[in-house]
């Protein structure tokens, strides 16, 4: 089955990532490549696109698309975390422009049959890097009961974790788990009726969330890259984050915050020890959101948020 293109917020990125002709960009998250393909002709004549994605199909996809302009494409499926491997194997001192569009593609909910859709019935993998080991089934059927619980909470942010993780148990000492769709029948049979019919989501939606986070270790890996954030961008390069729950936005914003305020020491020190500097500044205070119409298209832009930041 083909990629489908939902890119979201694609005019507000391009505005922002203010790229330019000869510009070295990075697109660590390309999915269907729709923001790579948008990019790449902004960079044209004598720019580099670096396109990296941790799904094997997603780089498939995107040399088709972004074939014709190849010369000015490299393409690694990697984890983003490896970019500045990638860098420095390449000769490259620094990028004009990162973009990290966060989670999971439309075509892996749809088409990556690895249990990611709690609507289909699939094998419960949700590994978007196949060579890696954990999955979601190891952890279903393999993990302690508190660490289910553990992960639920705080992956998931969701109140019936303990209920969840206890019935799941019970549910295994008799047979595997192997499905997504038994593990949703399992998950909506515990929470209580009249939660079920207030909540707007599926009642399985935050426990999916949270074993694709924990399988994928998803914001392990974004805290430490937006940890060097800075030391990978060329001076007024930009960062594009689209975030698409609070986990990762906070991360992202808290990593922001300490770039712009530099010092931290305490206040009432007479001189600066610590020897930090301011090192990026955002382009605005608040996110920005998709409108309603982009919504209306595009219901999985809902809660999606785009923060940008520029290196001083
Ligand atoms: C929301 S989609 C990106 C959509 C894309 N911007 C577009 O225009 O179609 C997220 C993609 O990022 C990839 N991804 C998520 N975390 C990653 C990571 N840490 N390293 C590399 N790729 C990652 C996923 O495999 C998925 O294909």
């Amino acid at each position: 089955m083909g990629f489908e293109h939902t890119s979201v917020m694609p005019q507000q990125v391009h505005e922002h990532q203010n790229l330019k002709p000869g510009n070295i960009i990075a697109d660590c998250t390309l999915g269907g490549a729709g923001h790579a393909f948008a990019s790449v002709r902004s960079i044209l004549p004598g720019g580099m696109l670096i396109g990296i994605d941790q799904d094997l199909d997603a780089i498939n996809h995107a040399k088709k698309i972004l074939h014709p302009f190849k010369e000015n494409v490299l393409l690694f499926h990697s984890n983003f975390s490896d970019l500045p491997k990638i860098l420095s194997s390449n000769g490259i001192k620094g990028v004009n422009s990162i973009l990290l569009d966060l989670g999971f593609s439309l075509n892996q909910l749809k088409n990556g049959k690895r249990g990611f859709s709690f609507n289909k019935n699939e094998p419960l993998d949700m590994r978007m890097d196949i060579r890696n080991d954990l999955t979601a089934f190891d952890i279903v059927n393999s993990f302690k009961e508190s660490e289910l619980v553990n992960i639920f909470f705080k992956f998931g942010e969701e109140k019936f974790s303990r209920r969840i993780a206890k019935k799941i148990v019970e549910k295994r000492r008799q047979a595997l788990i192997c499905n997504s769709s038994e593990l949703a029948d399992i998950i909506t049979g515990v929470i209580p009726a009249k939660y079920r019919f207030k909540q707007r989501i599926h009642p399985a939606t935050r426990i999916f969330q949270a074993l694709r986070i924990a399988v994928n270790r998803e914001l392990e890996r974004l805290e430490k890259f937006m940890e060097i954030v800075p030391s990978l961008l060329l001076k007024e390069g930009r960062l594009c984050v689209i975030s698409f729950h609070s986990l990762e936005d906070r991360i992202v914003k808290q990593a922001l915050r300490k770039f712009e305020n530099g010092c931290t020491c305490p206040k009432d020190l007479p001189v600066c020890l610590c020897g930090f500097v301011p090192q990026m500044k955002s382009v605005f205070k608040k996110p920005l959101v998709p409108t309603k119409e982009e919504i209306k298209i595009n219901p999985m832009a809902r809660s999606s948020k785009l923060r940008v930041a520029q290196k001083i």
